[in-house]
């Protein structure tokens, strides 16, 4: 199949689509994602059509972004459901952003328990609104057993809800892979409330209980949990408003603080932008991190009207959008190095490795220093249990970047495991000197809002804890 570019009609047409039902924004610059991604809708329809011959789509399975765009267009169940699919980023994992867990650990949560214990009201009710497939909100489970000996006689009401249905299936079924254990909490939690099969960790179903998933746009009412979602103590909502239009997101950050009871707090991703002032949040500012919270003397804000939001057949845009950018080169083959490394990241983050390792080595061949999609790549190699090529990709990311502490503490991670001591502390040692003299809160290129003095401490704790058979060199090679 030929995947064609978008008209400029059809572009306007889709962006504005897209905008009011999901909030998920598109512009110009954007445009050749959007392309690749609703051609990947189209595919993966063409896919479900072919292996269920039980489905039917009106006028058969679509074969052109227009046959698509009069899908969701009629709205179609199946075509939105692979559409929200193939445009949400859906990147998490394990106590994603360790800066903010060690914030609701030691500030927030602390004062919290202890005020609902003194009233004797042991309930909290925390929401992970973008849940993904649904690390965020069990990793708040995994904390609060571990802040709360009595837990079993707390009524914790923890809730994960996403736009996208085939993440929020994977998420109650509670199996992750090594790619969703990058923090170094994360893997003392994996120890703990895991059980291994295989190249898979099973959550245990003791945690696994304490939450509940619902598929639930934030741009909806969502209706199974509309009477929980009322006097939430905490909203985790990270890592989604960035991509939503603008008036979308500020529309969100009113609604989320609508459900906060009074002295609740919003935690949001690093690089999503913060509330309006209007939304009137008080600011708080924790060591690299910051947070919001509901004023505690606040009325209620007033119900604002979003217009289009939720009107599924309204296809006036929200925001009008910006004059179109050139054509885009739509042969996936054809892509850039940069949309192909984006193509490989989009895979990589539904866990498509095959796929996800194509794009890359696209990506290597069109652009051969490109050093971050070596790193990636490595990753890719990990999760598929190709460590040499592991190994080999980290090395080319070094020799790239030699500065760059972050493949060489994944690639200590790799010696360790091959038996290769030496060489694992021989690394360490060079994150260590790497990372020593930079400010603690510089943020580590690709490491997902990791900080240099979190890198250093988990390198030195690795170190540590490795058996000190020679000494290695301390200065970067
Ligand atoms: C990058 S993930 C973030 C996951 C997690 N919050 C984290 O930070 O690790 C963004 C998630 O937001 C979801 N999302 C996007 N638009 C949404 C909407 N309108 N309503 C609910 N979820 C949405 C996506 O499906 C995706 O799973």
């Amino acid at each position: 199949m030929i995947a064609t570019p978008l008209s400029d009609t059809y572009y306007e047409r889709f962006r504005s689509l897209i905008l009011t039902r999901t909030g998920l924004d598109f512009p110009p610059p954007r445009r050749d994602d959007l392309t690749a991604w609703l051609w990947r809708a189209v595919e993966a329809l063409q896919d479900v059509v072919r292996y269920h011959p039980d489905v039917r789509l009106p006028g058969g399975p679509p074969t052109s972004l227009e046959s698509l765009y009069n899908l969701l267009l009629a709205e179609e169940p199946l075509a939105w459901e692979r559409v929200i699919d193939a445009l949400t980023v859906s990147e998490t994992h394990f106590f994603r952003y360790a800066a903010q867990f060690e914030a609701l650990r030691d500030h927030v949560l602390p004062p919290l328990i202890g005020e609902r214990r003194a009233a004797g009201r042991r309930m909290l009710r925390l929401w992970s609104a973008g849940c993904a497939s649904g690390e965020e909100p069990y990793s708040l489970a995994i904390l609060l057993r571990e802040m709360l000996p009595d837990w079993r006689d707390w009524r914790l009401e923890i809730i994960g809800t996403d736009i996208n249905r085939l993440l929020i299936a994977q998420a109650r079924q509670g199996v992750f892979r090594d790619w969703s254990f990058r923090e170094d909490y994360a893997l003392y939690a994996r120890d703990v409330y895991f059980t291994r099969t295989d190249h898979r960790y099973q959550l245990h179903d003791s945690v696994r209980s304490m939450v509940r998933f619902e598929v639930c746009s934030l741009l909806e009412k969502c209706s199974p949990l509309d009477d929980i979602l009322r006097d939430v103590d905490l909203i985790l909502c990270r890592n989604v408003t960035l991509y939503f239009g603008e008036s979308v997101r500020d529309w969100v950050y009113q609604q989320l603080q609508g459900r906060l009871i009074p002295g609740g707090w919003l935690f949001l991703g690093h690089a999503d932008p913060p509330p309006p002032a209007f939304a009137a949040f008080d600011v708080y500012h924790f060591r690299g991190t910051t947070a919001y919270r509901r004023p505690l003397a606040a009325a209620r804000p007033a119900e604002p009207r979003l217009a289009g939001a939720g009107r599924r057949h309204d296809t006036a845009p929200l925001v009008m959008p910006p004059a179109p950018a050139e054509p885009s080169p739509a042969e996936t083959d054809r892509l850039s190095a940069e949309a192909q490394y984006r193509l490989g990241r989009w895979h990589a983050d539904r866990q498509h490795w095959d796929e996800a390792r194509y794009h890359c080595m696209k990506a290597i061949a069109a652009e051969p220093t490109y050093t971050e999609v070596y790193y990636t790549l490595a990753l890719i190699h990990q999760a598929l249990g190709d460590r040499d090529n592991a190994i080999g990709a980290l090395r080319r990311a070094i020799y790239l970047e030699r500065d760059w502490a972050l493949p060489r503490f994944t690639l200590a991670g790799l010696y360790h495991a091959a038996g290769q001591d030496d060489q694992a502390r021989r690394e360490l040692r060079n994150v260590i000197a790497l990372t020593r003299n930079l400010p603690p809160d510089t943020p580590i290129p690709g490491g997902d809002g990791l900080t240099a003095a979190r890198l250093r401490s988990a390198a030195e704790r690795q170190l540590a804890s490795l058996a000190a058979n020679a000494a290695p060199p301390a200065s970067p090679e």
